[in-house]
């Protein structure tokens, strides 16, 4: 059935491809300032130019020169710009993806051997926002900067991160950056809220704790951290308000939808900081959050839920087990029936690095399918919290249905293991050589008219 559909969209790319290639021309000769520059200033710089993530820099025409060819091949292989999520199955904000004329000038730049073009042609480089993947931030609260050796593998921290405002106010955006960018791999963060006297000072007790080495349980890491209240009392916890996967930038929402409150005594805590391995250099990492104040308090604060490994609901599990035997291909699933009518925002399918593909759909109680994510080749290093433009209703009693493919053959090149060995969830163990399948959905109840709401906002 998946095969069949990919093949059917592979025809309608030929088709679309062909009727381009004769509407749409390519000029006699391409240039880097002419056609090329354009190109990889609207889909590529983002990431590739100095302190972008990506190691290297496509924005000088020596750089670019330089990786002519690889950038014809990344792009004929949709394997960038990054977006693993099916363009044809549903669309998403910002997605990222090359036309195919555009594919096709860089493709013969490249086979031409790259021409540089008339110097008055080159176009400006956009402004990119420093420090954030959105813009100003009102405000920046450090995380505890932390040292990391060289040759170090996988460490999981629970952090805090407290801070104190002049007033009780509301964020529109938090915003996770990490310090060192191909080092921290992911982060996931609750916020503790102070009710007002309860606190006298949120920074008193330690800021990191190593998960593995410091502590026997959750209640022992908390009072090192010192968050309980002052009387021994336990504040409000609101899981889940900034996270960070490779590849997410943080979500801005219509004024009135979504956003958090801030008590003007409050922590984050993240729960998950994950740094992965940092090759031969010593590395102090200090990342941060961003907050972004709302215009207006927001009456419709999202919500979330999730299905899979760890649900949220303990009612939703993976089916069958993810127990993954070496060299084979498993399919599992899991499944949850909304109990009211809902409207999702975003959504967020997870897996680590035996995965191979990923859908979910609902399927409503009269038998309708709505289409939510396929990501029909999985890719490990860009998990995007995926928004709809606009915003999907649910009806009550729908099923949501999320399907998953693990490879656990040789076949696949990001196997962990040689040769394959039994992985399975541990947990919630986010290590990459443990699996997890996870389909993450952030919504608000129903409202009418929600469905016209334009999710597409793009600056704050
Ligand atoms: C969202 C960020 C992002 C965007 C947008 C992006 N890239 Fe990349 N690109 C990366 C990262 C990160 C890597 C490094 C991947 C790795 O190290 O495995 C990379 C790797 C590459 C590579 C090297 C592949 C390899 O195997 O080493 C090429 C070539 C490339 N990108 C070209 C492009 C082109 C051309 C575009 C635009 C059409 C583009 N990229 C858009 C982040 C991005």
């Amino acid at each position: 059935m998946r095969k069949a559909s990919l093949f059917f969209a592979g025809v309608i790319c030929v088709l679309l491809y062909t009727a381009c290639g004769n509407k749409d021309s390519i000029p006699e000769t391409v240039t880097f300032t002419e056609h090329v520059a354009p190109i990889l200033y609207n889909n590529c710089t983002i990431c590739h130019r100095p302190g972008g993530n990506a190691h290297f820099s496509l924005v000088t025409y020596e750089d670019a020169k330089k990786s002519a060819g690889a950038c014809a091949y990344v792009v004929k292989e949709k394997i960038m710009p990054p977006w693993p999520a099916d363009p044809n199955y549903t669309e998403f904000v910002g997605q990222r993806i090359l036309s195919e004329h555009d594919k096709k000038i860089l493709e013969k730049w490249s086979a031409e051997g790259a021409p540089q073009g008339p110097a008055d042609k080159m176009p400006a480089l956009p402004n990119y926002p420093v420090g954030s993947t959105i813009g100003t931030p009102d405000m920046r609260i450090p995380v505890q900067p932390y040292f990391l050796k060289s040759n170090s593998y996988d460490k999981f921290l629970l952090v805090k991160v407290p801070y104190e405002l002049p007033a009780d106010t509301f964020a529109a955006i938090i915003e996770f950056v990490p310090g060192t960018k191909n080092v921290v791999h992911h982060v996931n963060g609750d916020m503790v809220k102070y009710d007002a006297g309860k606190k006298a000072d949120v920074f008193a007790g330690e800021r990191v704790l190593n998960m593995a080495e410091d502590t026997a349980t959750l209640l022992q890491a908390y009072q090192k951290l010192g968050l309980p209240n002052d009387d021994g009392s336990y504040p409000v916890l609101q899981k889940s308000v900034v996270n960070f996967l490779p590849g997410a930038t943080g979500q801005r929402y219509p004024d009135g939808v979504g956003g958090y409150f801030l008590p003007r005594k409050g922590a984050f805590l993240l729960n998950d900081l994950h740094y992965g391995f940092t090759k031969q250099e010593d590395i102090m990492d200090s990342s941060y959050i961003n907050i972004f104040f709302a215009k207006i308090p927001s009456k419709r604060p999202a919500k979330e839920f999730q299905i899979g490994t760890l649900s949220s609901f303990g009612n939703a599990p993976v089916l069958p087990d993810l127990i993954i035997q070496p060299n084979t291909v498993k399919q599992v699933y899991s499944r949850y029936v909304v109990p009211d009518d809902i409207s999702i925002l975003t959504v967020n399918p997870h897996m680590h690095l035996l995965g191979k593909s990923f859908k979910a759909y609902a399927v409503k109680p009269e038998g309708d399918t709505i289409r939510l994510i396929s990501i029909p080749r999985w890719d490990f290093n860009w998990q995007y919290f995926y928004t709809f433009k606009k915003m999907v209703k649910i009806p009550k009693g729908s099923a949501i249905i999320a399907e998953g493919v693990y490879d656990n053959t040789k076949q696949n090149l990001n196997n962990p293991f040689t040769p394959p060995q039994l992985v399975r969830d541990r947990d919630g163990s986010m290590k990459a050589t443990d699996e997890m399948f996870q389909f993450i959905v952030t919504y608000l109840p129903y409202q009418q008219g929600d469905e016209n709401i334009s999710l597409d906002i793009q600056k704050p």
